[in-house]
């Protein structure tokens, strides 16, 4: 049950996401076809404040409903001073993840933050050497080294921000969660000998480098922009640091590439910038989505109390087997989980250089796939064969497709475990569950929840 849970809230995690065509020299013999239909509205504006504004107000999809119905699967807009073409369905999604025709290209504010070497950014046999070497470290059998930790970690920082509080703010909560976890995943950094001061100096250097990612990427003084690209140039030269001591424990035997990802990577000959660009990428891959998938299980489990109810049933089973203070194990989790020219699309030519905005949402939301789309039924998916192609996938397909979504679940349903056994919980008063995306998905308040501790699976 809390395996499907975690599935259904993923897909709410990943959507919206912007890539752009790729040049493909066009077969002279071909007709030429048009482009989509649409309109480019205002120069340079385009659609830009109206996408911004049915974000914020969280009435994207109603906007992505209107474009499709007005103008079909595919049609022309303007977004961020770029010509875009909006690719509806799940050809369009089958089309923009697993189509070698389309490449991702990071908006010019995120290039500066993250760099501009990462995974995403090389292709063919550079993409498959970095994937190869972060895949050894994200695949199932090397979660399981994972397991222990997180446990001691989860349980950490629910004594240190839960235990005892009456009211807690969930997003910003698990975004600390989920912050020290990647440290361990990506950096194997433990707590003692500066472990906890390095997480925590990161953590607020790579809070204020996130900003700059949706900033204007103006870097004159006293800009927002200017500030978190400091932040991002002080983050990468401590995670020189962390790669100048990993080279010399290597040069001295006292490591071995498989170690972690950082050692395993300098062991491949991969030049510093591109490691500390590929560190800081990993950090932005796994850091918000899994808080924000954590966040959106609490709020839809608060709302649907059956599944509410099930999923602590399921967990305190588990807990009981335990003897007090026994860590979850890799078995438990187990036991959780029963459960370069122009491209040519749908009829239309995407001339060279316009973006791709691709919306799994037309495919989730649609009710002729999933009846009854916005209800919490973690069910449906339990039967992954039922589900049409291309038309549930938050955690992508094709080449790129998410290496870290075992880490995810894993982290998910060891923190989901304590969350349920060690607490109930309300949405508090005055708070509606309500969220926007701002780009991201932004619960307001935080989602305030009223906690209630449990004592020994029962309630205190
Ligand atoms: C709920 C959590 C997560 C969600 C919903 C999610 C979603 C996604 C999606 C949709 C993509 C594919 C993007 C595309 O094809 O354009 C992706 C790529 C990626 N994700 Fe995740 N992700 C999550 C957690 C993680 C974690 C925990 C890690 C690492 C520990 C991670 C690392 C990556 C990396 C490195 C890529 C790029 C892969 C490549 O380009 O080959 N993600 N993620």
């Amino acid at each position: 049950m809390l395996a499907a849970a975690v599935t259904i809230v993923a897909v709410v995690v990943a959507s919206l996401l912007m890539v752009l065509p790729a040049g493909r020299a066009r077969e002279k013999t071909k007709p030429r076809k048009p482009v989509p239909p649409g309109s480019f509205g205002l120069p340079f504006i385009g659609q830009t404040f109206r996408f911004l504004r049915a974000l914020r107000t969280n009435t994207g999809e109603e906007w992505l409903h209107r474009q499709t119905s007005t103008y079909g699967p595919v049609s022309r807009l303007s977004l961020f001073g770029c010509p875009t073409a909006m690719l509806a369905g799940a050809s369009g999604n089958k089309f923009i993840f697993a189509s070698s025709a389309v490449i991702n290209k990071k908006p010019e504010s995120m290039a500066r933050m993250i760099g501009r070497r990462t995974i995403r950014d090389v292709e063919r046999e550079d993409h498959r050497r970095i994937r190869a070497i972060m895949v050894q470290f994200l695949r199932p059998d090397a979660c399981k080294r994972y397991v222990a930790s997180f446990d001691d970690e989860v349980q950490r920082h629910l004594d240190a921000e839960w235990h005892g509080r009456g009211i807690v703010a969930v997003m910003p909560s698990m975004k600390d969660l989920t912050f020290d976890l990647m440290c361990t995943v990506i950096f194997a950094l433990g707590r003692d000998g500066g472990g906890n001061a390095f997480r925590k100096e990161l953590s607020m250097e790579f809070r204020q480098m996130v900003k700059g990612i949706t900033a204007v990427p103006l870097n004159l003084p006293f800009t927002s922009f200017s500030k978190c690209l400091a932040a991002s140039q002080r983050g990468r030269r401590m995670v020189s640091g962390v790669i100048q001591e990993r080279r010399a424990k290597l040069e001295q035997a006292q490591s071995s590439p498989t170690d972690d990802v950082i050692t395993q990577m300098i062991a491949e000959g991969l030049p510093e910038e591109e490691i500390i660009d590929n560190v800081m990428l990993l950090m932005i891959a796994a850091h918000d989505t899994s808080a924000s998938l954590l966040t959106f299980l609490i709020r839809h489990l608060d709302a649907n109390r059956d599944a509410y109810d099930k999923v602590v049933q399921e967990q305190e089973e588990i807990a009981r087997c335990k003897v007090p203070g026994e860590a979850l194990t890799w078995e438990d989790l187990g036991r959780m989980r029963q459960t370069i020219d122009y491209i040519e699309f749908g009829g239309y030519r995407i001339p060279k250089g316009w973006q791709a905005l691709q919306t799994t949402t037309t495919t989730q939301w649609d009710p002729t796939i999933f009846p009854d789309p916005g209800r919490f039924e973690p069910a449906r998916f339990e039967n992954p064969s039922a589900i049409p192609p291309y038309c549930f996938i938050p955690f992508g397909v094709g080449p790129h497709i998410c290496p870290g979504n075992e880490v995810a679940r894993v982290e998910t349903l060891v923190t989901m475990h304590y969350i349920v056994t060690r607490f109930r919980w309300r949405l508090a008063a005055g708070c509606d569950g309500s969220y926007t995306r701002s780009p991201h998905l932004s619960p307001s308040q935080g989602l305030l929840i009223d906690l209630e501790p449990i004592v020994q699976g029962r309630k205190a």
